[in-house]
């Protein structure tokens, strides 16, 4: 496993694979896994799907600081360097581009990579220009890695779903994969954030993946159920546990991310095979946790 510091080594080490990969069995195709490290299970399952569809592995660790607002946890997001390394080395990554702050930002930035409307609801209205800050660099990091495929994890649902549209719009060849959200035993969806939590809150934390399980249940059992119905009860069940402030609860058509219309949104929704979200946003202290479930609307079983 290679590691490159700057956007020249890790262009000079991925060239160099993909010349000595070409016609091998493998091949020489790059997958590609953008994270901002003190990686989990969460992220070893994308390596290992980046592995598996991919005859080179490239993971990239970068704590962007552009996609933090005021006051959210930038100079606290934490970092493991040494067992990010052995975790990446455990998955067959061949190279890892780990870049400074300034190497991928050096002077004052004029461009923005800005996608609109999908970015208007849930996180993208609750943390203003944090898009902005993901696009840009994602956007940067597929200029620098070339990737053919870029695994994303379910969990970050709007983050798929804007990178989506990005590469759809600006033309960029390669595929967003996403994967499926990895979850401890007990239910809570893993989050390099998980670690801020007290005992106490962990345990409260539960009544997200809980809820939103239930939720799914009611809804793929044919029970006569509203959508608004559902964002009550689920809002209702976590507003239950003391330690709980809801910053959303929302259920929105997927991958557009625009409210189910009540009346005609539904069953055109439903002849069309889309897909519906039911996501939530949850701050347990100063941690802000985030979940979703995304259901197909054939299988499911919504009524107004
Ligand atoms: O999901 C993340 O860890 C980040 O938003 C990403 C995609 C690495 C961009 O900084």
């Amino acid at each position: 496993m290679k590691i490159a510091a700057t956007i020249a080594e890790a262009r000079t080490l991925i060239a160099a694979l993909r010349e000595e990969r070409r016609g091998s069995e493998q091949g020489n195709a790059v997958g590609f896994v953008p994270t901002m490290g003190y990686l989990h299970e969460g992220h070893a399952s994308l390596l290992r799907r980046s592995r598996a569809e991919s005859g080179i592995s490239v993971l990239s660790i970068f704590v962007n600081p552009i996609q933090f607002g005021p006051g959210e946890d930038l100079d606290r997001y934490p970092r493991s360097e040494k067992a990010d390394l052995e975790l990446a080395e455990r998955e067959g990554v061949d190279v890892v581009f780990l870049p400074s702050v300034d190497e991928m930002y050096p002077q004052e930035r004029k461009t923005t990579v800005t996608v609109t409307g999908v970015t208007e609801r849930l996180c993208g209205a609750s943390r203003p220009g944090h898009f902005d800050g993901v696009a840009t660099v994602v956007s940067k990091l597929f200029h620098i890695v070339k990737p053919d495929k870029a695994f994303f994890g379910a969990k970050d649902a709007q983050q798929v779903a804007v990178l989506q549209k990005m590469v759809i719009d600006l033309n960029m060849d390669v595929e967003i994969v996403p994967c499926p959200i990895i979850r401890e035993e007990d239910g809570l969806a893993l989050s390099s954030r998980n670690v801020y939590l007290s005992s106490e809150q962990r345990r409260e934390a539960l009544v997200l993946s809980r809820s939103l399980r239930e939720a799914a249940e009611r809804i793929q059992s044919g029970e006569s159920v509203s959508p608004r119905r559902i964002v009550e009860d689920v809002t209702r069940a976590i507003q239950a546990s003391p330690l709980a402030v809801i910053d959303y609860v929302e259920m929105l058509a997927f991958p557009d991310l625009v409210p189910l219309d009540e009346e005609h949104g539904l069953s055109d929704l439903r002849d069309s095979g889309g897909s519906l979200i039911l996501a939530v946003a949850v701050k347990f202290g100063t941690t802000r946790l985030i979940d979703n479930v995304i259901m197909k609307l054939k299988e499911a079983a919504l009524h107004v």
